[in-house]
C-alpha cells in the first residue's frame, strides 16, 4: 500500500479491522491511516462495506476484530459521544421543529458547554458554511443544498478531530452536487480537520480527495492519491471502477532485459506496457488497461517501433456525448474497445470504416486477467 511513514500521529488508524454480520463479512481486515488534516475517501460500489467502516469509526457498530486508533489512542471500546468524531449523513437528519440555530446548537448544549461558548461556536459553524443569515429559519424553508450545509455545520460545531461523512451530497442534483463538492473541499481546507468521506461516485472522490481507498467486497483494493489510482490502477476492478477503461486480455510476452514488459495484442502485434501491477506479476496472461481518451484513430498503420502500439479496428458505433465523441471499435479476435475524442469534426467516422487504433505504450497498465483465464 502506498503510505509514507509520517512523523505525526495519524488522526485515525485502522488495523485489520473487520465486521461480520452472521455469515456476511461486511468489512474484511481493513488497514489504513488517515493523516491530520487529510481529505480521505472510501470509494466503492453499493454493499462493499463503506458505511459499516464509517459506523465502526463513529462508534455505532462494534468491530468483530481488529483495532481502531483515534489520535493514537485505542478507540474501539469508546462510546460514540466520547470519540473525537462526528458523523454527517446523506439524509441531513435535521430536527424539523427546530430552527437552524437550535439544530446546530443541539450537540454543544448536550455537551453542557456554557451559553456564550455555544453561541459563539454556532455562529462560527454557520458562518463557515455560509448559513449564518438563515439561523432563524426552519429546515423546511431551506433548499437541499442549504440543508446539507446546516448538517455540515452540525458536524463541525463540536470541533471533531475527524469528520465522517456518509454520501452527504447523495440527495442533491448533479449541478448542486458539483457546487457543493468544491465548497466542501474549501471548508475542509479552511477548518483543517481530517475528513473521511464515503461515496460510490468515482468522479466525486477524484475531485475531493487527498487520498482514496478503493473498496470492493469489504476489502481495500487500492489506496493512493487520485492521480495514482487513475493513472496506475493496480487491479482490474480499480481500472474498471475508476474512469472509463478498455480492458484487453493479452498474453504476456517478454519480461526480461531492462524490466520492461511486452504483451501480445489481439491480432498478434506486440506492444510494450507502461506499468505492471503486482496482481499480474507472474501470470502468462493479463489484462491491458487502456483509457479511451488515450486511443487515437488513423487510416494508416503507424510506423513500427516503440513509439506507438496499434491494432487494426473497424468502427462499430459513434456516440455523441457532448464534450466528447465516443467511438466503439471492434478489433481482431472479437476484441472491442472505445476511443473518446474531443475533435469537433467526426463526420468521417462512418460505421464499418477500417482504421488503426493506436496509443503511447507508456500509458497502459497490466493487471490480472479475468478469472476464466486465457484471452
Ligand atoms: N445490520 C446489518 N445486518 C446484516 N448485514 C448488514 C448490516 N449492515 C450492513 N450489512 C451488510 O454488510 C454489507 C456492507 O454494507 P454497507 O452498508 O457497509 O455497504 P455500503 O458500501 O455502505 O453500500 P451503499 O453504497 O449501498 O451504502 C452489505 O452486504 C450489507 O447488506
Ligand atoms: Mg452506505
Amino acid at each position: 500500500m502506498n503510505q509514507s511513514p509520517s512523523e505525526t500521529t495519524p488522526a485515525l488508524e485502522l488495523v485489520e479491522l473487520s465486521k461480520h454480520f452472521g455469515n456476511v463479512v461486511a468489512v474484511d481486515r481493513i488497514s489504513l491511516r488517515v493523516e491530520q488534516g487529510e481529505f480521505f475517501s472510501l470509494l466503492g460500489p453499493s454493499g462493499c462495506g463503506k458505511s459499516t467502516t464509517l459506523r465502526m469509526i463513529a462508534g455505532f457498530e462494534e468491530p468483530t476484530s481488529g483495532r481502531l486508533l483515534l489520535d493514537g489512542q485505542e478507540g474501539s471500546r469508546l462510546p460514540p459521544f466520547k470519540r473525537n468524531t462526528n458523523l454527517v449523513f446523506q439524509s441531513y437528519a435535521l430536527f424539523p421543529h427546530m430552527t437552524v440555530r437550535d439544530n446546530v446548537a443541539y450537540g454543544p448544549r448536550r455537551a453542557r458547554l456554557s451559553r456564550t461558548e455555544v453561541a459563539s461556536r454556532v455562529e462560527d459553524a454557520l458562518r463557515t458554511v455560509r448559513m449564518w443569515e438563515y439561523a432563524d429559519r426552519l429546515p423546511k424553508a431551506l433548499s437541499g443544498g442549504q440543508r446539507q450545509r446546516v448538517a455540515l455545520a452540525r458536524g463541525l460545531v463540536n470541533h471533531p478531530a475527524v469528520l465522517l461523512l456518509d454520501e452527504p451530497l447523495g440527495a442533491l442534483d448533479l449541478k448542486l452536487r458539483r457546487e457543493m463538492q468544491i465548497e466542501l473541499k474549501e471548508i475542509q481546507r479552511r477548518v483543517g480537520i481530517s475528513f473521511v468521506y464515503v461515496t460510490h461516485d468515482q468522479e466525486e472522490a477524484l475531485t475531493l480527495s487527498d487520498r482514496i481507498a478503493v473498496m470492493n467486497g469489504g476489502r481495500v483494493e487500492q489506496l493512493g492519491t487520485p492521480e495514482e489510482i487513475y493513472n496506475r490502477p493496480t487491479t482490474r476492478f480499480c481500472a474498471d471502477f475508476i474512469g472509463e477503461a478498455n480492458l484487453i486480455e493479452v498474453r504476456v510476452g517478454d519480461r526480461s532485459g531492462d524490466g520492461r514488459v511486452s504483451v501480445v495484442l489481439p491480432g498478434g502485434g506486440t506492444a510494450l506496457v507502461g506499468s505492471v501491477s503486482p496482481s499480474s506479476a507472474d501470470s502468462a496472461t493479463a489484462t491491458l488497461v487502456l483509457r479511451p481518451s488515450r486511443v487515437a484513430l488513423d487510416d494508416k498503420e503507424p510506423p513500427h517501433g516503440a513509439e506507438r502500439a496499434a491494432i487494426p479496428v473497424e468502427v462499430r458505433r459513434v456516440i455523441f456525448q457532448g464534450s466528447v465523441v465516443r467511438v466503439d471499435l471492434e478489433g481482431p479476435e472479437g476484441v472491442s474497445l472505445s476511443a473518446s475524442t474531443s475533435e469537433a469534426d467526426t463526420s468521417d467516422l462512418r460505421v464499418g470504416r477500417r482504421m488503426w487504433a493506436h496509443w503511447a505504450p507508456g500509458e497502459t497498465h497490466l493487471v490480472e486477467p479475468t478469472k476464466s483465464g486465457t484471452p
